[in-house]
């Protein structure tokens, strides 16, 4: 007997981040956040997991490289604790008199994942790709879990994964419980709520960044002095304020908290000791831009943010992309695109005329 899944999952980009845990293994965080799950034609993993008796031990190759599933601990919690799950819900189908049980539990797994963006590079790759991993395992053992169950494993494989399992807005709530049971992801508001809302995603750099967020919120919460301010002050009350400002669907409120947001992640950053810099010479200048171009009478008509390097995500109105498109494109024009296309007078965009 055996069986595979093939699953897909979108990348979430925070706009309250989530920097700091306060279990490692458990992966709880100092403070909870809130993101927007991405449409899947945008940036996406598409995972396929299988079962077989002639399996000899679990396997994973990311796009198409094998990685050492012994050697980590992350996709060991995620495929221990699904196939936990299986084990104890074969024996409940068990004692209900079901005779005829598959022991899918007692079967290795072979799983390959492909993103269709650059992996590790500051673009959520991991959120995306534990997601649609946990997700996939959960149907190829069918587990009768709810998603917020499967956001808890998903968390175990990376903390800001569990936010991938729903569209549209979602907080992960950082709990309270020492076992992390009450640590999961809840859906603020459906990918329907608010679709005049789009992304737009700047790829500064395909590089895998030099710091990785483990090891970047260690020295952070050993080190930083601001993110005590942070994590006990200031996230408490941008939660309550962005989840009113999406529940009005007030752009320039929800824009507002998300570059702030963005801002004192990255101060916080800076505060470590050694200091951690994600943000590059062209992320800064991104900043500089859109601060210029909400400058102008209609005031904020866009909100930048940045996760743990130097690619911008960009969260605009629908009716502003054209626009903000053919802006970006002036400043940075892309080899791709026909630079003498268009030129607009940034001046006039500023001015909102
Ligand atoms: O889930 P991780 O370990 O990849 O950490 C993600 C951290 C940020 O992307 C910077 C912020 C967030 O909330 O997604």
């Amino acid at each position: 007997m055996s069986k595979t899944i093939t699953c897909s999952a979108p990348v979430n980009i925070a706009v309250i981040k989530y920097w700091g845990k306060r279990d490692e293994e458990l992966i709880l965080p100092t403070n909870s956040s809130l993101s927007c799950t991405l449409s899947q034609d945008q940036l996406q993993t598409r995972t396929s997991v299988s079962f077989s008796p002639t399996y000899t031990k679990d396997r994973l190759w990311l796009n198409g490289k094998e990685e050492d599933v012994s050697k980590s601990a992350r996709l060991r919690n995620c495929l221990s604790e699904t196939r936990r799950l299986r084990s104890e819900y074969e024996a409940s189908l068990e004692k209900k008199g079901n005779s005829s049980v598959a022991k899918l539990s007692q079967y290795f797994v072979h799983a390959a994942s492909i993103n269709n963006f650059p992996t590790a590079a500051g673009l959520a790759s991991s959120a995306s790709g534990y997601a649609c991993f946990v997700f996939a395992l959960c149907k190829l053992y069918e587990l009768p879990i709810s998603v917020s169950d499967m956001s808890r494993i998903a968390r175990t494989g990376s903390g800001s994964a569990c936010r991938s399992l729903f569209g549209g807005f979602v907080a992960w709530e950082m709990g309270q419980l020492k076992d992390g049971s009450d640590s999961q992801a809840v859906q603020i508001a459906p990918e329907t709520h608010w679709p005049e809302i789009e992304a737009i995603i700047l790829v500064v750099s395909d590089a895998k960044k030099a710091t990785s967020s483990t090891s970047g919120m260690q020295t952070t919460v050993q080190t930083s002095e601001l993110l005590q301010h942070r994590i006990s002050e200031v996230v408490p009350r941008r939660m309550k304020e962005i989840i009113h400002a999406i529940e009005q669907k007030d752009f320039k409120a929800f824009a507002e908290i998300t570059m702030k947001d963005s801002n004192q992640f990255h101060a916080v950053c800076l505060d470590t000791y050694p200091p951690i810099c994600y943000l590059n010479d062209v992320s800064k200048k991104v900043i500089e831009l859109l601060t210029a171009y909400n400058s102008g009478p209609d005031g904020i008509k866009a909100a930048y943010t940045f996760d743990a390097g130097p690619n911008a995500v960009i969260y605009a109105p629908k009716a502003n992309i054209k626009e903000l498109i053919q802006f970006i494109s002036f400043y940075f024009p892309s080899p791709r695109s026909n630079p003498t296309a268009y030129f607009p007078d940034p001046l006039k965009i500023f001015q909102g005329e």
